[in-house]
């Protein structure tokens, strides 16, 4: 049985994601499920989804080098696979990630091409060196990104836009403000936001529909549960939910041994460092018996959980490669019935990963963590 169920308690259904007129939305976005899977509705006024969206940053950055060719065939899989949604950042190789997906819309068959929707975040202001030195959600700013973002792209508009992370120095209602009139002029098609908390996702929701809250959601990293998940819930805000494999950590493939190129992510990230890479490891050979038990692999079942959060909640998925693909699109086909989600969480219970998810830096700028 396929479970619709709610975290607080696995068995209850999934709180409200608002399908009233899913068909007509679902034909406005040309949304198919894939792999025989409904397609999911982005919050109340957002777009119908794939169950299943691709999130491109790894192709150009954080994770060590990519291949190019593959990189593009993996977005063709996907697409043919029928996912529709394809996530990315500006700052993504400060431009790389969007000329790619760019190349790959392209060259992919025009009916794929229509099918896909661009969710594209922005604000983050780089350096020559790849640093990052804050971010800019002030008006003219906004135009500006997304000026730049479109011509990459060479797209009319974009599906969904939003900051990165709330600039401290610039209300939400501001940097809301300016994407809503990118939706009047047509350049945009829906707000969504990033790593917010609570109170900031009421603020921004005051001032124009919020379609999707983008923000880390795994069977290691629950924060959201507590506040943030309820709030999106009561305000008809959808959620992405990005790092379902903790950015490889749960994926059933990450070694102790392994080795990470300069400027990997995974190279700061607490949660791959000495004792705590262990312990996290340790969790995932637990779960590495229940998948097994199951029949299926570690990172189908972490994709799984996260499917099995409610009809509200779209991972999204950093596979580079098409057999990567392969396996995380193998996710749609898994169901879990509540025994499943006891072993699951018995496995893995909450709150049991050991180190932040972000160094203390950039937890700082996590508006969802303060
Ligand atoms: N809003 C935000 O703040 C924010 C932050 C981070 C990411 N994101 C978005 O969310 C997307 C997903 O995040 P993520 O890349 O960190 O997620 P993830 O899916 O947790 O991790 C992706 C990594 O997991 C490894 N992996 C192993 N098996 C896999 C499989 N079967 N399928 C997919 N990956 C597998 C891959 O490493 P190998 O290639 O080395 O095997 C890949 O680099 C990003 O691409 C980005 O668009 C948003």
């Amino acid at each position: 049985m396929t479970t619709n169920a709610s975290p607080q308690n696995p068995s209850a259904p999934a709180a409200p994601a608002d399908t009233s007129n899913l068909s007509e939305r679902s034909e406005r976005s040309n949304a198919s499920g894939g792999h025989g899977r409904p397609a999911r509705a982005l919050g109340r006024t957002g777009p119908v989804v794939s169950p299943i969206g691709l999130g491109c940053m790894g192709m150009s950055a954080l994770y060590g080098a990519a291949d190019r060719a593959e990189s593009i065939a993996t977005i063709h899989a996907a697409l043919d696979a029928g996912v529709t949604l394809l996530d990315t950042g500006d700052f993504y190789g400060m431009g790389h990630n969007e000329m790619l997906i760019e190349e790959a819309l392209r060259t992919a068959p025009a009916e794929a091409r229509e099918r896909a929707l661009t969710s594209v975040k922005f604000g983050a202001l780089r350096t020559v060196e790849g640093g990052f030195t804050g971010y800019d959600g002030r008006p003219e700013a906004v135009k500006n990104f997304l000026a730049y973002s479109l011509q990459r792209l060479g797209r009319d508009h974009i599906d969904i836009y939003r900051i990165a992370r709330v600039d401290p120095d610039v209300p939400i209602e501001e940097t809301v403000g300016a994407i809503a009139e990118a939706v009047q002029a047509g350049h945009v098609r829906h707000i969504g936001l990033s790593e917010v908390g609570a109170r900031t996702m009421r603020r921004a929701a005051a001032v124009a529909p919020i379609s999707d809250l983008q923000i880390e959601y795994s069977l290691i990293s629950r924060g959201i549960e507590r506040e943030i998940l309820p709030t999106a819930r009561e305000l008809g805000i959808g959620v992405t939910a990005y790092g379902v494999l903790s950015r490889g950590l749960i994926s059933g493939h990450f070694t102790r041994d392994r080795q990470l190129s300069p400027g990997d992510f995974r190279g700061m990230s607490p949660r791959f460092q000495g004792e705590n890479l262990s312990r996290n490891l340790d969790l995932v050979e637990a779960l590495r018996k229940v998948a097994e038990a199951k029949g299926v692999s570690v990172a189908q079942i972490a994709i799984a959980w996260v499917l099995a959060r409610g009809e509200d909640v779209v991972p999204l998925v950093g596979a580079r490669r098409r057999d990567r693909l392969a396996e995380a699109l193998g996710a749609l086909e898994v169901t879990l019935d509540a025994a499943d989600l006891a072993a699951v969480e018995e496995a893995v219970p909450a709150g049991a990963a050991a180190g932040e998810r972000y160094p203390q830096a950039q937890m700082a700028h996590l508006d969802s963590e303060h």
